[in-house]
């Protein structure tokens, strides 16, 4: 994989997702131990390039690079005037000629990385954009998931939220799917993207149907900013039908984790209760993304001969 971007699930094939989950297992051990660092990726440097807020996705890339041995530069424009595709284009030249090793790229626009990719030789890892793929949050929710229940395969998967807006969905709709489970998705009709189960998972507008014998439950985000009367009715009215809480958590089989990429609406997609107890393993994902992302950097931007246990 070294060299190549990270642009989406979409692209990988299963013995990629597999490749990249069994490295994500081996980084773990670098962060139990006294010193949380391996020399694998001294000498190289990675750029953050954050053209959207972020907190855990950013700081997770900071720290598995800094864990690496990387030299990390967080570069987070803020001018509006960036999002114009010249500007943008003009800003990943002025970094090529930085000689990066690796760039991380989040942007509000789908498709920002990929032509950020098309004109750097480094390698550019997709850290979201727009509604399009959040690679290494499927990564790590995959991880997170197979680490839980020993399996990926032949499990049931249910997301339920804001699927329609939810880079989030589609990159672990796309991962869960090529590792064999089985997905589906639950929201109201206006949040369910209209050619959905052509990526091949089930739509329901019902929670409980959605729920029935699911293994793992991902809730989404409700994206206040977005969902005001467009969408659906009222916040409240949506927390009644699709927040989780541990009664209609009730409908999924007895073991069911509860999953969230962050940050949580507590009391909207998630009772206080779930958000922080078990079975919710937020902080597990958390967790996770750091070890994902030493997984990712190392494979897409390390050297050949490199090796993880190096130190
Ligand atoms: C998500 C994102 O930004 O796509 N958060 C994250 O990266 N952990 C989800 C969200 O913002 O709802």
């Amino acid at each position: 994989m070294i060299g190549r971007d990270l642009l989406g699930i979409e692209d990988l094939d299963r013995a990629d997702l597999e490749r990249i989950l069994e490295t994500a297992e081996r980084m773990q051990e670098v962060g139990t131990r006294e010193v949380k660092k391996v020399p694998t990726l001294r000498g190289r440097t990675i750029v953050n390039l954050f053209f959207e807020p972020s907190t855990r996705t950013r700081t997770s890339f900071e720290i598995a690079g800094k864990r690496l041995s990387a030299d990390v530069v967080n570069f987070s424009p803020t001018s509006s005037s960036l999002t114009k595709d010249e500007s943008i284009l003009d800003t990943a030249r002025t970094l090529d000629a930085m000689a990066p090793d690796a760039v991380v790229v989040r942007h509000k626009v789908a498709g920002v990385p990929k032509r950020i990719a098309d004109a750097l030789a480094a390698p550019v890892i997709n850290a979201g954009d727009g509604a399009h793929e959040h690679p290494t949050q499927a990564l790590l929710d995959l991880l997170t998931v197979y680490q839980e229940k020993g399996r990926i395969d032949g499990l049931s998967v249910t997301i339920v939220g804001d699927v329609l807006h939810s880079r989030v969905a589609r990159s672990n709709i796309y991962g869960f799917l090529k590792l064999g489970a089985e997905v589906r998705v639950a929201a109201p009709p206006t949040l369910i993207p209209p050619a959905i189960e052509t990526l091949g998972v089930k739509a329901f507008t019902s929670l409980r149907e959605a729920l029935d014998g699911a293994d793992v439950v991902m809730a989404l985000r409700i994206q206040r900013e977005r969902l005001d009367g467009a969408y659906v009715p009222s916040i409240r009215e949506y927390s009644a039908t699709f927040g989780l809480d541990r009664t209609k958590l009730r409908f999924a089989k007895d073991d069911a984790i509860v999953m969230h990429p962050g940050p949580v609406n507590r009391g909207v997609e998630l009772s206080h209760d779930l958000a922080d107890h078990r079975p919710s393993v937020i902080l597990d994902q958390v967790r996770n993304g750091v070890a994902l992302r030493m997984a990712v950097l190392y494979l897409f931007a390390g050297r050949p001969v490199a090796a993880a246990q190096e130190g």
